[in-house]
Order: structure tokens, then sequence, then C-alpha cells
């Protein structure tokens, strides 16, 4: 947890925001409850909602909070720990000291909180909440509010239908606040990238001929269980790097082939790091391989050199995608015109998603608040091309945003089939020699970048070996 005057800075500058949008009534947020694994007394290991994290800091479950958008007021609502649950968890601080060191001077029992919300809505006053991630505060929210389902999720602007659902204002100035990295979450996210590094050095250590997947996966995994609070998504290890998000680790490492390790840490005050490297998994990369490898080191680092303030990452994927298809004419992949290809999208053929996403408390952070709300600009459209489609990150970059660089080449044999049935690309792809890499898999490089004031700089105190004679180097030296 951050110091006190953090959170109660942000809620200061939440109500400021909530006001100049206009905004009266309550804001309601709602922290996570444990969710049972098989029954209620076993439980998948907590993890707070991210909102309540970045407002409240209180990182336990069974609490909720009302800022008055009108007086200022602030309440947290949780229960005291009673006999029971001192035999079973031990003593614990009381609810008040844990809303104080969050900066809140007032707290309630939990079971006040419906009269709360309940007084506020029978004065007309708007009631401001979040779209839930998880079921649980949906069903909360259902019981509060007396909303439907499809309400409490649906989000608007609270002048619409009398405000019965979700608070766009509240969504936006949420996004607006932590879309913008303050230091200290700066920092954060400076050591989770540290323990992301470690986690990959460990597993490329790991790399050799007859060692299962999932061996290396609980190596990596280990290291960020034992300095941080986990994994920040499901690790991503895989000799089949050409299904994008591939979660089967059952495969024996068997040389010659491209092994693709798509993982990340979540830190003790949970915010993330998301790297990719592709390894060769006999230690040196074919010719063929390395050909391919080095366009999508060049697309990363092109990303990384023109990424700065002012410019869209919609921009940057665009232009990313032009290098990519240089790249890949030189190979004879592909023929034609490159601003044709660009134009016609012919780059997601290769690289069907998009070029980064912002990162945070979340590893695709924000999503649950609506992914183009989070990744577009008001002024900005999703395009519908198949790649370019796909970008979770648009906007204009400022300062303090912190998104992923992560190109990537796949020979996806279903897909490359597709197009070719449908004409698709057939002015531009090479298909016969594009069928030649079938058995290729796929390479991603990733790395996250924090916007400076000019420029970008990679997150973390070390970058992990990326150019192909240093990858090699770093599997030779175990
Ligand atoms: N690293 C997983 C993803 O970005 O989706
Ligand atoms: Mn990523």
């Amino acid at each position: 947890m951050f110091d006190k005057d953090t959170y109660s800075r942000r809620r200061r500058t939440l109500l400021t925001s909530m006001r100049e949008r206009g905004q009266k009534g309550i804001a309601l947020f709602i922290g996570n409850d444990e969710a049972p694994a098989q029954y209620k007394d076993n439980c998948y290991k907590f993890r707070q909602d991210s909102s309540w994290l970045y407002y409240f800091g209180l990182d336990e479950p069974g609490m909720a909070a009302i800022i008055d958008l009108e007086d200022g007021t602030e309440t947290v609502y949780a229960d005291d720990v009673d006999i029971d649950d001192i035999i079973w968890m031990g003593p614990q601080p009381s609810v008040q000291s844990k809303a104080e060191s969050a900066g809140v001077i007032r707290s309630a029992p939990a079971g006040d909180l419906a009269a709360a919300v309940g007084a506020a809505m029978n004065l007309g006053r708007p009631v401001h909440f979040l779209p839930p991630t998880r079921h649980g505060n949906t069903i909360k929210l259902m019981e509060l509010t007396g909303l439907s389902k499809a309400r409490i999720n649906k989000v608007a602007p609270m002048d619409c239908e009398k405000g019965s659902h979700a608070s766009q204002e509240l969504v936006d100035a949420v996004i607006a606040m932590r879309l913008v990295k303050e230091e200290c979450e700066i920092k954060a996210i400076d050591e989770a990238c540290d323990l992301g590094y470690e986690m990959h050095t460990a597993a490329r250590n790991a790399v050799r001929p007859g060692i299962v997947e999932q061996e290396i996966v609980g190596i990596m995994e280990g290291i960020t269980l034992g300095k941080g609070w986990g994994v920040s998504f499901p690790t991503i290890l895989t000799q089949h790097g050409e299904t994008l998000h591939n979660h089967l680790h059952d495969k024996i490492i068997d040389p010659g082939k491209l092994l693709v390790i798509d993982a990340g840490a979540e830190s003790n005050v949970h915010y993330a790091s998301d790297f990719t490297r592709t390894l060769p998994t006999g230690g040196r990369f074919t010719p063929r391989q390395r050909d391919i490898y080095s366009i999508v080191c060049d697309c990363n680092e092109f990303a990384f050199s023109i990424a700065k303030p002012g410019i869209t990452y919609r921009e940057v994927h665009i232009e990313t995608s032009r290098k990519m298809l240089e790249g890949l004419k030189d190979l004879g992949l592909v023929r034609g015109s490159v601003d044709d290809m660009v134009t016609e999208g012919i780059a997601g053929l290769f690289m069907p998603h998009g070029l980064g996403h912002n990162m945070g408390l979340d590893v695709h952070d924000m999503e649950d608040l609506g992914e183009d709300r989070v990744g577009y600009d008001p002024d900005q459209k999703r395009a519908s091309q198949l790649g370019l489609g796909s970008l979770r990150m648009a906007r204009r970059l400022v300062p303090g945003h912190v998104v992923t660089d992560e190109p990537g080449i796949y020979f996806i044999p279903a897909l490359m089939a597709k197009w070719k049935a449908d004409g698709t690309g057939k002015d531009f792809v090479n298909f016969a020699k594009a069928e030649t890499y079938s058995d290729f898999g796929g390479i991603r490089l990733e790395d996250d970048l924090l916007v400076t004031e000019n420029g970008v700089r990679r997150t973390g105190t070390k970058r992990l070996p990326i150019f192909p004679d240093d990858v090699e180097e770093s599997m030779k030296q175990k």
C-alpha cells in the first residue's frame, strides 16, 4: 500500500473531476470478495479490484466505500472481525484503523451500505458506480440498486434514462487518472519489470532438450511467487507460438523449434509487467528463423524509436506494420507496393493482433471498464481490419502512459488457407512461399514502455536479451 496521502489526493482529484463533469450524488466503490474455488472455505488466491486498490489501497475482501460528490464525505463500509474470525485468522486491525490508513476518516459496518445507497436513491440522488468485473459484485450492485444485470453492466451518461446504469462520467474520470501513471506507480512498474526480468532469465536458463514446457513454467512462476504476488496473467510458454495465447505446456522441448515465452510478474503492490521473448530451443537460430526473428526485432526497435508524446499508438502500429511488410517483402513472402499493402491490411495475415495495450495495475490496464473507452481517444474509432482491429491502445501518447511494444510474426496454417481460399491479399501474398512456413510457429518480442517528456523508456532496470546474437550468447551462458 502507498502512503495514505496518495489515496486522499487521488480521491480529491476524482471528486474535482466529477464535479467538473457536472455530477452530483454519490460514487459507490465495491471491493472484491473471496472467490470460492470448490467450496466457500477453499478460495482462489484473493485479488483485490484494481480501481478499489487505486483509490483505497486496502487489499482485503468485504470492503465498499461511498464518496459523497456534494459534501465530499468519504465512508468505508466493512465489518470488524468477531471471535470466530479471530480463531481462524488471528487478530485483525479495526475497520476504522484500516480506513484511516487509506486517509478515510469515517467507517461503518457493511450492513449500513444498503441503507446509505437506499437513502441517496430515495432522494433522487444519482448513484455512480463502475461496471463490475466480478459476477459477485454485479449481484451486490443489483441488490443495492434494484437494477437488472444488464443495467449494472451498461455504461451510459448519468442523465440518460435517469441514471439507471453504470456511470460513464465515473468511468471516464477513473480512466483519465489511471492512464497517466504517478511516480509511485512507475516505481512499482519498474519493480514488477525487474521481477519479470528474473522470471524470463530463469526460464531461458532452464531451456534444454527433453525438459517439459510445464517444468519451465514452474521455475519461472516460482520466482514471482517467491518475491511478488504471482503472475500478472496466465503464462504463455509454447513451441506453438502461432497460437497467440497458447496456455498448453505439455510439450517436450525439441531442439530446432522456437519457444515463445510471454509472461509477467505482478508485484506485491499489484503492478504488472509483461514481457515476451522467443528463444531457439537448441540455442541457435536456423537461418530461416533468424530471418523472421530479425524482422520482428527490427519492428520492436522501430516502434520504440518512433513512440513519443504527440504520436498516436495507432500510427505507431501502422508504421510498424509497414516496417514488417518491408522485411517480409525482402524475403519474398509478400510483393507489390508496401503503401498499398498497408492500406489493405496485409500485415494482419502475419500479425493478427495489435502492437500493444496499456499496462498498470492490470496487465491490460482497465479493460474491465471498456476496451475502447480505455484504449481510444474520443475522436478515434476502432478499425475492422485483422490486426489493426485488435489494437487495444490507439490513443495519442502523453507522458505517463505505460504501453507494451509487442510485434510478432506468425504462420497460422488455418488463416493462410482461409485468405488463400477467399482470395484475400491475393495480389500481395506469396502463398506458395508462405505455405513452406506452415510448421514454423511464431515469434513475438515484447517490452514495456513508459512515455516520457521527449520519447519513451523501457521499464525496469535491465532489458532481456533481444538481438539474435545476444539471445544465442545468453543461451550459452547458463
Ligand atoms: N501478454 C499477454 C497479452 O498481452 O495479451
Ligand atoms: Mn502484452
